[in-house]
């Protein structure tokens, strides 16, 4: 399938910009410094916090924290690696007392409940068996991003 390149310039931070590749939905999140910093204190709380998991496997690029070439972008096909749902997002950062378990805000799939952080990694005894899958994607300039 044909490589999709996607203008990220006004994608403002804590906005998420959906873009199709592939027949699949894309999402490219601009995350905020505190959604960014807030990732560094999930891994207890997660099943795959390094990403090793192979059902999709991270690019090497990706293969950090916040799963992403640059720490503010994260891009990763909207699609529940359970049984193929798209999740919601929910941004707002700080007490939820309405979302589950400590849960701080992600990526929450309707069909079964599996919740996800912002760098799309799966919350442990989660149905879904893996993080969200990060596209191959390269940066063309500072605003525009290659997906495939
Ligand atoms: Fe997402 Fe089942 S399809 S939790």
């Amino acid at each position: 399938g044909a490589a999709v390149e996607v203008d990220i310039s006004a994608i403002k931070p804590g906005e998420k910009l959906t873009v199709e590749w592939r027949g699949k939905p894309v999402w490219i999140v601009r995350r905020t410094p505190e959604q960014v910093a807030a990732l560094a204190k999930m891994d207890g709380e997660l099943a795959d916090p390094k990403s090793d998991r192979t059902q999709y496997p991270t690019p090497d690029y990706a293969k950090n924290e916040a799963r992403s070439i640059k720490p503010e972008y994260f891009i990763a096909v909207g699609i529940c690696s359970h049984l193929g749902c798209s999740p919601s997002d929910k941004f707002q950062t700080g007490p939820q007392p309405s979302l589950p378990d400590n849960w701080s805000g992600g990526f929450l799939c309707p069909c079964h409940g599996s919740t996800f952080d912002l760098a799309g990694r799966v919350f442990k005894n989660k149905p879904a068996p893996d993080n969200l899958e990060v596209p191959p994607h390269m940066y063309l300039s500072d605003t525009k991003v290659l997906i495939g």
